[in-house]
């Protein structure tokens, strides 16, 4: 299949082009560059042996996007690309929403028009919202607490509208609980333009020495040893989960899709710590600090629909998560080249 791949150059989608290519696909891959590295391309190429065709500009230019459609000729979309920082979504509540929507609508009006009816979707857990019972199971209700999340719950709803008008299409909605690691190479991981929002990449920071100590955001919630539990998964099993639905979409009858890509175990953020520890070899300073806003005391997934239905499950530890991590960064401590 000929797959255009929206976000290619970040986090998640540069380890899934590097699968698409090794699975046969041929891979175009459209990025803006707001929140990656061009650098990144030569590391994909370097992992894929093959010339990467990219296309660098915002989708949410339509007279852009529909060029793309004319000159390419795609059979399926993997559509990563978005602004991801929940904190600055509640800063900046109308460029989540134009840019993530409008993405979204650029590229189902070019594949309407050029008939590539066949799409997987980067979601979230946060579709949940605050009140979801844990293990998390495709049914459940969704909401948000954010504008990040609410665009993500928008934009699933747009993809639930179009497919019931059009029953041609094929959308996989793919909901991701914590994604981290590395690819085991250590020559592409993740790489925040700032101070890490998320917990993995501020570990890998103190470790690196970038970073003075972690703060943990409060150590009394109704968990085992009181810090927040989540349910991180490696990147490059969330990248075959891609393909995975990609594949899965040929055969499938239903227009849309729900897949949860998680592993089904809660870690809390000591033992993520303490799992860090013995990846990099030392101890790693901590300070407890309060509770952050909005954050839940455990998330994490029913993964049986994805592993029935796409005969897929992950696989890595969390272990392996901390070792191909330090990995990256030990050898990355910058991250990417500028
Ligand atoms: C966050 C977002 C979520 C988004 C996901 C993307 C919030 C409230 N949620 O999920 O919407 O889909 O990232 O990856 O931002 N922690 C610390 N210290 C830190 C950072 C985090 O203790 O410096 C704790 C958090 O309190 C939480 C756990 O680590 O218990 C994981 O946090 P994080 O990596 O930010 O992910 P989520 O909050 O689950």
């Amino acid at each position: 299949m000929r797959v255009l791949v929206s976000g290619g150059a970040g986090f998640i989608g540069s380890h899934t082009v590097v699968q698409l290519v090794a699975a046969g696909h041929d891979v175009v891959v459209v990025d803006s560059f707001v929140n990656a590295k061009p650098s990144v391309v030569a590391r994909i190429e370097a992992l894929t042996g093959q010339p990467l065709p990219l296309h660098a500009f915002d989708l949410t230019d339509r007279d852009k996007t529909e060029h793309l459609f004319s000159t390419e000729d795609i059979d399926a979309v993997i559509h990563f690309a978005g602004l991801k920082a929940v904190g600055e979504s509640t800063e900046r509540p109308l460029d989540y929403y134009e840019n993530n929507l409008g993405t979204t609508f650029s590229l189902l009006r070019a594949m309407e028009r050029h008939g590539v009816s066949r799409m997987v979707f980067s979601s979230s857990a946060t579709v949940y919202g605050a009140q979801a019972p844990v293990p998390m199971h495709e049914d459940l209700p969704t909401s948000a607490t954010n504008p990040y999340g609410w665009s993500k719950v928008m934009q699933e709803q747009v993809f639930r509208d179009v497919a019931a008008a059009n029953p041609h299409w094929r959308i996989a909605l793919l909901r991701y609980f914590n994604p981290v690691g590395a690819h085991p190479s250590g020559t592409m991981g993740e790489d925040p333009s700032d101070i890490p929002n998320n917990l993995m990449p501020y570990i890998a920071q103190v470790a690196v020495g970038r970073r003075d100590r972690l703060g943990v955001f409060g150590a009394d919630y109704p968990t085992p040893d009181g810090t927040g539990v989540r349910d991180y998964i490696h990147v490059e099993d969330l990248a075959a989960g891609h393909i995975a639905a990609l594949h899965r979409l040929t055969q499938v009858d239903d227009p849309v899709s729900v897949w949860n890509l998680g592993t089904g175990h809660g870690t809390s953020v000591l033992e993520l710590l303490h799992a860090f520890e013995r990846a990099c070899g030392r101890e790693l300073p901590y300070e407890i600090l309060p509770r952050r806003p909005g954050d839940i005391a455990a998330s994490y997934a029913d993964p049986t629909r994805a592993h029935t239905e796409l005969g897929w499950r992950a696989e890595k530890t969390v272990d392996d998560m901390c070792a191909d991590t330090w990995r990256w960064q030990s050898q990355n401590p910058e991250g990417y080249p500028e």
